[in-house]
């Protein structure tokens, strides 16, 4: 059924949760435009299980769909374009063993495999708060649309786990150690700086966004986007380069000797993060440098199947979702405790429960 929209396009609901008032994900066509929603503003449209599994067929449908042009990712709200994943639903089942601790990742990142290697324009809208699970829906996509209003972070070191998400591709490929930066500290970009990182391929004000979507639901967008020329300078901070040395405990180091107002704040931050998921996430980043993206998928399903079993997620998502003390515990409690040998398990295969792409 066909119900005529602001812009004037037909829009046809193609589906919906059964009995429930609010579906957690819209997918619509919106002219020739695939247009999926992710639609639970009260929770900053975190991503579950659920969604996955609504998003992926209807993905893979578009992509062989002659009728389909472009596909466009919005967040429903004005907050956020989608905050994360359901992580503490994962930790949840982790504790009794549930199948949902594997199944979530393993499905997110055949999702996020799907956007990276999509065959027609993907346009993902991240007006606002983009992180963790929000960045795989969006990053790996042709054409990521930042505004003022976009806040990006990968800020998995507070929570024990490590960037996934493909992070392990697209971080070590900014430039630079910028990328290392953002994976080690959490740190949050904002608006225009979201674009200089390239993390962004556009940028808009958001008070613009609804003619964008007008002109995209049009499908003028590809020659639209392809017209813009980006011709911005990008200058990371000179200060990121302390990031460059080839352990944790030398990142530190350099910050230490440096000892500016930023480096210390970094140092600061870091001292708050899980030791084991600073030393995960160097180790993840410096082998997905010279990865395809599937194979960077399959090694972050290892080390989501490792910090599973391990102790610091837990305690992680208890410190800062569940109790929200902020005073995660972790377990090593330093840098030096955490061997190179209890890092390097958390790369080894699963064997026959490996993630194939
Ligand atoms: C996902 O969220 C929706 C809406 O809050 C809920 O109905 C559903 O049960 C959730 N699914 C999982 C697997 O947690
Ligand atoms: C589009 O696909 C339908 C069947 O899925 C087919 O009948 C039709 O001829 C196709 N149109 C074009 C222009 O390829």
């Amino acid at each position: 059924r066909g119900e005529p929209t602001a812009e004037g396009f037909p829009v046809s609901v193609l589906h919906q949760m059964s009995s429930h008032a609010e579906p957690e994900v819209l997918l619509e066509k919106v002219g020739r435009a695939g247009v999926i929603t992710m639609n639970r503003p009260k929770v900053l449209n975190a991503l579950n299980l659920t969604m996955i599994r609504q998003i992926y067929p209807q993905l893979k449908k578009w992509e062989s769909d002659n009728e389909t042009d472009i596909v466009i990712i919005k967040g429903a709200g004005d907050k956020a374009f989608c905050a994360g994943g359901d992580i503490r639903a994962v930790t949840e089942a982790g504790k009794v063993g549930d199948s949902l601790a594997q199944d979530f990742f393993r499905e997110e990142y055949i999702l996020n495999n799907a956007i990276g290697s999509y065959r027609k324009p993907y346009i993902a809208l991240i007006d606002g708060i983009t992180m963790g699970g929000g960045v795989g829906l969006s990053v790996h996509g042709r054409f990521r649309v930042a505004t003022e209003k976009t806040l990006f972070a990968m800020p998995e070191t507070a929570i024990g786990l490590f960037p996934d998400v493909g992070g392990g591709y697209f971080l070590p490929r900014l430039q630079g150690k910028l990328g290392l930066f953002l994976a080690l500290t959490g740190f949050r970009l904002k608006g225009r700086d979201v674009q200089r990182a390239g993390v962004a391929t556009h940028f808009v004000e958001s008070k613009k966004v609804p003619c964008a979507l007008s002109c995209w639901f049009k499908s003028l967008c590809a020659l639209f986007l392809k017209t813009i020329s980006l011709l911005f300078s990008v200058s990371c901070p000179n200060s990121v380069r302390l990031f460059s040395a080839s352990s944790v405990e030398g990142i530190v180091k350099n910050l230490k000797t440096d000892g500016s107002e930023f480096a210390k704040k970094q140092t600061e931050t870091l001292s708050k993060m899980s030791p084991t998921s600073l030393k995960i996430t160097l180790k993840q980043l410096q082998a997905g440098a010279s990865l395809s993206l599937q194979d960077v998928l399959v090694m972050e399903y290892r080390l989501s199947q490792a910090c599973m079993r391990g102790y610091d997620f837990y305690e992680g998502v208890r410190a800062v979702l569940v109790d929200k003390d902020q005073n995660p515990k972790w377990n090593p409690s330093t840098l030096e405790e955490v061997s190179d040998q209890m890092v390097e398990q958390c790369f080894s295969s699963l064997g026959e429960k490996d993630l194939t792409l």
